[in-house]
């Protein structure tokens, strides 16, 4: 077959049987669609449909995905919707961080098991964009990400209102008592008002601007608001651009290198991205067979001001993002530190972009790099005797009077545990001591975002606002305080984390970047010996079964072993 006669709905044969057969059957069954010869002589785009009855935030595919294929075929190609997997972070239980991977894995699979020739991604709640993206890296076509866009704001009396930082303001007032149920059940219809993803830096924003940042999409799209025409203009253009795509080399495998990685994690510093993200970039990485330097990360941390004021850290939501400048703003200020030589989707190279970009930015919501928010960056990754291989802590988001102390461990060995005692009058707790919640890794529970722990209610009462917090578990990039997250090896692999007895001393220094367990070497020995791994999720069968024997660990990116890396063979030659 010539290069042509391989695109459309005569590409992606199987190397077995007699090809133009094969090539005729499919050309007759798509004729039962109604498409002429014209459109069937065409290359096809796919474009993934993420929309579902579970998932609010892609309230809008739907009508984005006709925006796409108006840009498809002006672009002279056939555009193909097709479903994967749908996740509205809400609703997944135990937790969407466990289906992340089986989204990827159905991406990754339906993108080259189709026959398409290159492939929008539209998707934008939290573990979507993550997922689209692994699964485009190891599926090797040509791809671009077209994100759904933020929820604009909703408004109660007088005061501004955004998922989710909002929704934890008010729940943490309602716990202390400082407002009533009437109050509360007004303010849940009024935090989640449009179709879009959480209407702050949380992790599915700050996985769009990285994606932008990436060059995965097309500049300025991961701040334009979901309900905005832009965003439909973003949608066409996105679809026009993969059309341009087909028979390019320009796959995301080939545009994610070293150089972009090292882009991705200065800006998240800079916009005081999601602790999510640190977990997403690891397992983005991974399929490149790259890993996440956490020294690197410290490093880039301690040189790159945080410069966007968005919640939870700062002040704005995202649609103000937008109106400041997009990720634009954001990348033409750490111009001087990024590589600029890297190349996205358009084919230009990411200072290209930023010549060509609108230079006005509101200095309010993305300040200039002598005027920061703070002079470095939100994230710092721990590590020390109680997390050997890594922990993170979101520095900005948390308390600085808390960053160089001791304390005393209060230890809650499950998330029911947590859940049957935090609130107990009787807990032995102090604002000075350690809450410590054990077996919320990926292996014990899927990583749930429970690093939040709650206050203890009793000391919420008398006014306390923010305690250390330590687990193995993830925390909605909405969230805040000061909490450490991601420690590994997870307590149910037996790390240090799982050994942590009521009353023991630990010690954090943000200033040393360490954690550790001021435990003698020889009583954790006999504690080791004693371990016993809990029974964690139930990996007899099916999908959670691979979750169980394949996960790998956070600063792995919780992907699964057997998808890291991909095979020269899987990959474009
Ligand atoms: Fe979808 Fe927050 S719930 S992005
Ligand atoms: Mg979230």
């Amino acid at each position: 077959m010539t290069e042509d006669k391989k695109r459309g709905f005569a590409g992606g044969l199987t190397d077995y049987g007699d090809p133009d057969f094969a090539a005729y059957l499919r050309r007759s069954f798509a004729r039962s669609m109604g498409y002429s010869d014209e459109m069937l002589g065409r290359p096809i785009v796919g474009i993934t449909w993420t929309a579902s009855g579970f998932n609010n935030c892609h309230r809008g595919v739907p009508e984005l995905i006709e925006a796409v294929k108006r840009g498809v075929l002006a672009g002279g190609a056939l555009p193909l919707d097709f479903p994967v997997t749908s996740l509205g972070e809400v609703y997944l239980n135990p937790t969407s961080l466990l289906y992340r991977n089986l989204m990827a894995m159905d991406v990754e699979e339906m993108i080259r098991a189709q026959p398409m020739d290159a492939v929008v991604l539209v998707g934008g709640c939290d573990k979507t964009l993550p997922a689209l993206i692994m699964g485009a890296i190891s599926a090797a076509k040509p791809a671009i990400v077209l994100a759904t866009g933020p929820m604009s704001t909703g408004r109660h009396k007088g005061e501004r209102l955004g998922a989710c930082t909002d929704c934890r303001r008010f729940w943490a007032q309602y716990r202390a008592g400082i407002i009533d149920d009437k109050q509360i059940h007004e303010i849940e219809g009024n935090l989640a008002t449009t179709q879009g993803t959480c209407a702050v830096m949380g992790t599915a924003s700050t996985m769009a601007i990285l994606a932008e940042t990436l060059g995965l999409m097309l500049t300025g799209g991961a701040a334009v608001p979901a309900v905005h025409a832009d965003r439909l203009r973003q949608a066409e253009a996105s679809g026009l651009r993969a059309a341009g795509l087909v028979g390019s080399d320009l796959t995301f495998d080939r545009l994610i290198t070293p150089a972009s990685v090292e882009n991705a994690l200065r800006v998240l510093l800079a916009i005081s991205g999601s602790t999510n993200a640190v977990v997403h970039l690891a397992a983005i990485f991974g399929r490149l067979g790259l890993e996440l330097d956490p020294d690197l990360l410290n490093r880039i941390s301690d040189e790159t001001p945080v410069l966007v004021d968005l919640k939870p850290t700062g002040a704005h939501y995202m649609e103000d993002l937008h109106a400041a400048g997009g990720a634009p703003a954001v990348l033409r200020a750490l111009r001087d530190s990024l590589h600029l030589d890297v190349c996205g989707v358009t084919g230009k190279t990411l200072g290209a972009l930023l010549d060509e970009s609108d230079p006005w930015v509101d200095p309010a919501v993305v300040r200039p790099l002598d005027d920061p928010i703070s002079p470095q960056g939100g994230l710092v990754a721990l590590s020390g005797s109680l997390a050997p291989k890594g922990a993170i802590l979101k520095r900005a988001a948390a308390s600085p009077d808390l960053f160089e102390r001791e304390g005393r461990a209060v230890v809650f060995t499950s998330l029911d545990d947590l859940a049957r005692r935090i609130d107990d009058p009787d807990l032995d707790v102090t604002p000075d001591d350690f809450l410590v919640l054990q077996n919320a890794g990926p292996l014990a529970s899927g990583m749930p975002e429970a690093g939040y722990l709650p206050i203890p209610a009793k000391l919420a009462r008398a006014g306390v606002k923010d305690m250390v917090r330590i687990s193995d578990a993830r925390m909605s990039g909405t969230a805040f305080g000061t909490i450490i997250l991601h420690v590994s090896p997870e307590a149910a692999l037996g790390g240090p984390l799982g050994l942590v007895k009521q009353g023991d001393r630990i010690r954090l220094s943000v200033a040393e970047r360490r954690l550790d367990l001021l435990v003698a070497e020889d009583e954790l020995a006999r504690r080791r010996a004693a371990f016993q791994p809990p029974a964690g999720i139930d990996g007899t069968r099916g999908w959670r079964k691979l979750w169980r024997d394949h996960v790998l660990q956070a600063e792995q990116g919780c992907d699964l072993d057997i998808l890291r890396a991909v095979s020269g063979k899987d990959r474009s030659a």
